[in-house]
């Protein structure tokens, strides 16, 4: 079910300022969220999807890193024009993040339970029941097995897949709006990523949170998403409802992601790769960044950045032979 929208993403740029050179990592993002819906971002390595998560809940390196235009809207209010300090909580109660690798979000000299207490400590709405109950709560939520021990725990004493579901524990204890996971199974082997995106898509439906779901994985964003946007060198180059996109992808660029999901019984070596490299985000030519990948570019591709064209219903994708139709 899906509803009003939460997070309104403009027309986002975030920059890099290198000594070599300034590195448009996002340039010109826009999507929206809307309650109880799950929107994929996908592509490959380096196309900017961490870069846009981080710049919505402002978490990049100040030092390096400026978004330098763009609004984030969450509850009417633009994310950008916040302080350091209303982020802060911002972060801890609307919208909440789970990273790629457990490692990084958990303190190893805390414990578990130290660590979600001070996650749940600071959720609205106390008085049900003591902090520990809540914790255990929580932890019962993500099926963690045995939650009152493992409050007395360290992580390096969990598995990985229980680490991934301590921080997802934490993530959803405020009961945030928006959540973004950013890949959050790489690091889990294979048997329990399905186990987990099964758990994220479950405790998503049932509190009715808006998701930005991140991975380079087609097949992935079957599973998880309603809708889908195809990041490539900076830009959304094709967005749309999951279904439509995948029987009807309108973009050259989205025919070779799903091309390159690998089918049930399909020999490895048959895997359709997409071939050559993205361009550099530092040095991004005029035109279209997939032409020179791509099979059917022609002169206009070469000469300006394509519009934007509908594909369907609220399907759209940039591309200069859409103009055509
Ligand atoms: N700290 C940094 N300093 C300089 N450049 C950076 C930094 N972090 C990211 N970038 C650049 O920004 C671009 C986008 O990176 P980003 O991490 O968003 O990619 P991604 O789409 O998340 O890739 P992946 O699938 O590998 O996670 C990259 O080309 C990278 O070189
Ligand atoms: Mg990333």
């Amino acid at each position: 079910m899906t509803g009003e929208t939460v997070l309104e993403v403009r027309d986002l740029h975030t920059h890099f300022f290198l000594r070599r050179g300034v590195v448009q990592a996002v340039d010109g993002v826009s999507f929206s969220l809307r309650r109880g819906e799950v929107l994929g971002l996908v592509g490959e390595s380096g196309c900017g999807k961490s870069v846009t998560a981080l710049s919505l809940l402002r978490l990049l390196p100040k030092d390096a890193a400026r978004t330098v235009r763009g609004e984030v809207v969450l509850d009417g209010e633009n994310l950008l024009d916040k302080s350091d300090r209303e982020m802060r909580q911002i972060r801890g109660q609307k919208i909440a993040m789970i990273l790629q690798d457990p490692q990084t979000s958990l303190n190893p000299v805390f414990t578990i339970g130290d660590q979600l207490q001070e996650a749940v400590a600071r959720q609205n709405g106390a008085g049900r029941g003591s902090v520990m109950q809540r914790v255990v709560d929580v932890l019962r939520r993500v099926k963690l097995a045995a939650p009152e021990q493992r409050i007395r725990q360290y992580p390096h004493q969990l598995s990985g897949g229980m680490k991934q579901r301590v921080v997802g524990a934490i993530a959803i204890s405020c009961e945030p709006q928006v959540m973004i996971a950013d890949e959050p199974t790489t690091a889990l082997d294979v048997t329990i990523q399905l186990q987990y995106l099964q758990l994220l898509k479950e405790l998503q439906a049932s509190t009715d949170m808006a998701m930005l779901f991140i991975t380079h994985d087609f097949g992935v964003v079957a599973k998880m998403c309603d809708r889908v946007a195809v990041m490539y060198a900076g830009r959304i180059v094709e967005s749309g409802p999951v279904r439509e996109v995948f029987d009807n992808p309108a973009h050259p660029y989205t025919q070779a992601l799903i091309a390159s999901v690998p089918k049930m019984r399909q020999e490895v070596g048959l895997l359709h790769t997409i071939e050559g490299q993205p361009p550099a985000l530092s040095d991004l030519p005029e035109g279209c960044r997939f032409a020179p990948r791509c099979e059917f570019a022609e002169a206009r591709c070469q000469a300006a950045y394509p519009d934007t064209f509908h594909a369907g219903e609220e399907h759209s994708a940039s591309c200069w032979r859409l103009a055509d139709d």
